[in-house]
């Protein structure tokens, strides 16, 4: 079957606003609204991976948790799977195939122990046994963390936490798994196993990720890019795109690898460095032509 791009969207966003004052009444003229998002038209087709970037305020965490209704939005809607968040009859649906994991490992896990933390949301579901241990069990071995599973949640590392939150999710069995900067807070051992945990889930499960990074080095592991400024949606592209609006980013204040910012800074100093510039080795290239064409000028 033919499914267009629109009918496949399993999230939409329409003429989101949102704010998180409600809107003065008309007479008053509307004033001392601040929007933390304006005028997000987007989608999200299912099995795709998407990074979201943007400036501290720029209004990520807002639009994350427009995505499974724990905000509702001040105007425009947000459908998944066809579903209005603000319908409060498809709300406790909307957040069972939207599953969140937030920055801090420490404030996600609810059990003392890391499978009783991993059954919490499908018992309260009511799934009974033998289909919840079987749930957790393989939610555990998803995220490589079934060794743990009569351990204590607060012995583990924050990875670990981290793993054991993304299990949580799992075990609810969404289809869309959003991590809002889940690695942080982490050191970089850790964090290489929540991302490499997210992406292996990507591949094999088909799940949807939403993945809110402030590493652009994370961004460009996703296949599609959004980059939130002042409340807006500003560029959405694959990453190779979005690189190549450094000085763009640099503006932004974002987060751009260490060889975009020599490469600007080179510019500054006269050298004639492309825009396309973004690995070591096309910089060295770069320079190489440059002193080539310099030495031919001699
Ligand atoms: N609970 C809140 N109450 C009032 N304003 C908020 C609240 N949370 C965020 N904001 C404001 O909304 C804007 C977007 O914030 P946020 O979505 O947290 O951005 P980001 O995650 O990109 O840092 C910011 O201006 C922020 O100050
Ligand atoms: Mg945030």
């Amino acid at each position: 079957m033919d499914v267009g791009p629109e009918l496949g969207s399993l999230i939409v966003l329409s003429n989101v606003d949102f704010s998180y004052r409600s809107p003065a009444p008309a007479e008053q003229g509307g004033e001392g609204l601040a929007f933390a998002l304006r005028g997000i038209n987007a989608d999200i087709p299912a099995g795709q991976f998407l990074s979201l970037i943007g400036p501290n305020g720029s209004g990520k965490s807002t639009l994350a948790r427009l995505l499974n209704g724990l905000l509702l939005p001040t105007r425009g809607s947000v459908k998944v799977a066809g579903l209005d968040t603000r319908d409060p009859g498809a709300i406790w649906e909307i957040r069972r195939r939207v599953g969140m994991v937030f920055q801090n490992p420490d404030n996600q896990l609810v059990a003392p122990t890391v499978e009783e933390d991993v059954a919490f949301g499908p018992e309260n579901l009511g799934i009974p046994q033998p289909e919840l241990g079987r749930r957790v069990w393989e939610a555990l071995e998803a995220v490589g963390m079934s060794a743990y599973a009569k351990a204590e949640t607060h012995t583990l590392s924050g990875g670990q936490k981290q793993r054991v939150a993304i299990a949580g999710v799992l075990a609810m069995q969404p289809e869309v798994l959003v991590l809002d900067e889940p690695t942080a807070l982490l050191d970089p051992v850790g964090r290489q196993e929540v991302i490499s945990t997210v992406i292996r889930l990507h591949r094999q499960l088909g799940i949807t990720v939403v993945w809110i990074t402030h590493s652009m080095e994370e961004a460009v592991l996703a296949e599609r890019v959004w980059l939130l400024a002042d409340g807006r949606l500003v560029m959405d592209a694959p990453p190779a795109r979005i690189f190549a609006e450094a000085e763009w980013l640099r503006r932004l204040r974002l987060d751009v690898p260490a060889v975009v910012t020599i490469a600007a800074r080179l510019r500054e100093a006269g050298f004639a460095i492309p825009p396309t510039v973004l690995t070591g080795e096309e910089l060295v290239r770069a320079l190489m032509q440059g002193w080539t064409g310099c030495m031919q000028n001699k």
